[in-house]
């Protein structure tokens, strides 16, 4: 079987399927298709009773190198949404490959920062020390994204550690293995 043959075999297997915004489970097992990294973005809640927010996330992306601006998106049905969308900055913590605990911890009904190290940085956003890599931002821009808010931020410092970063694809956690 040579390269064309590989293709052909792969496309014969498609099945054309229109979005079903009543059921969207089969839109969102083939978008889980897209390996990700995972992040989890902290912010500050923009209140009298400030708490450090933190969220997973794995729809951060680059977008500029110049100027230097990345994004993600929270949920509107995120209880933390409005924080996230009020919050002035927020630091993207990429997470490496053994940060599951992590992960879970910024998940939903995870403990967040009960119990967890961090820092402040110039900007009073909440910074954690341990990440594959952490690019700190100032929130520069919004954008309706139907049942998402896209948040578009300047990176203003960045840092990268050691290892290889944790991916997510197939609704699962996994590890990144280069082919050579
Ligand atoms: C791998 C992974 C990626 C996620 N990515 C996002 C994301 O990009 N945006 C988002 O709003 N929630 C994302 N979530 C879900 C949130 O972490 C959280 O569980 C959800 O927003 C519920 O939070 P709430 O308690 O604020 O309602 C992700 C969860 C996981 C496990």
């Amino acid at each position: 079987m040579d390269k064309s043959d590989n293709m052909k075999a792969a496309t014969t297997h498609l099945h054309t399927q229109v979005p079903d915004v009543e059921s969207p489970k089969a839109l969102r097992q083939a978008l889980g298709r897209f390996a990700t990294g995972v992040t989890v973005v902290t912010a500050y809640e923009d209140d009298a009773h400030a708490a450090p927010l933190g969220i997973t996330a794995n729809s951060f992306a680059s977008v500029s190198l110049d100027p230097p601006l990345v994004l993600w998106s929270p949920a509107r049905a995120s209880l933390r949404h409005a924080h996230f969308t009020a919050a002035h900055g927020f630091a993207i913590h990429i997470l490496h490959e053994d940060q599951w605990d992590l992960a879970m911890r910024f998940n939903k009904n995870g403990k967040g920062f009960e119990g967890l190290d961090y820092d402040l940085n110039d900007e009073g956003v909440p910074i954690l020390a341990d990440c594959h890599a952490r690019f700190e931002c100032r929130t520069e821009s919004l954008h309706e994204g139907g049942d998402h808010t896209i948040i578009i931020g300047r990176i203003l410092r960045f840092s990268e550690g050691h290892g290889e970063p944790m991916l997510f694809a197939h609704g699962s956690f996994g590890r990144f293995v280069a082919n050579s």
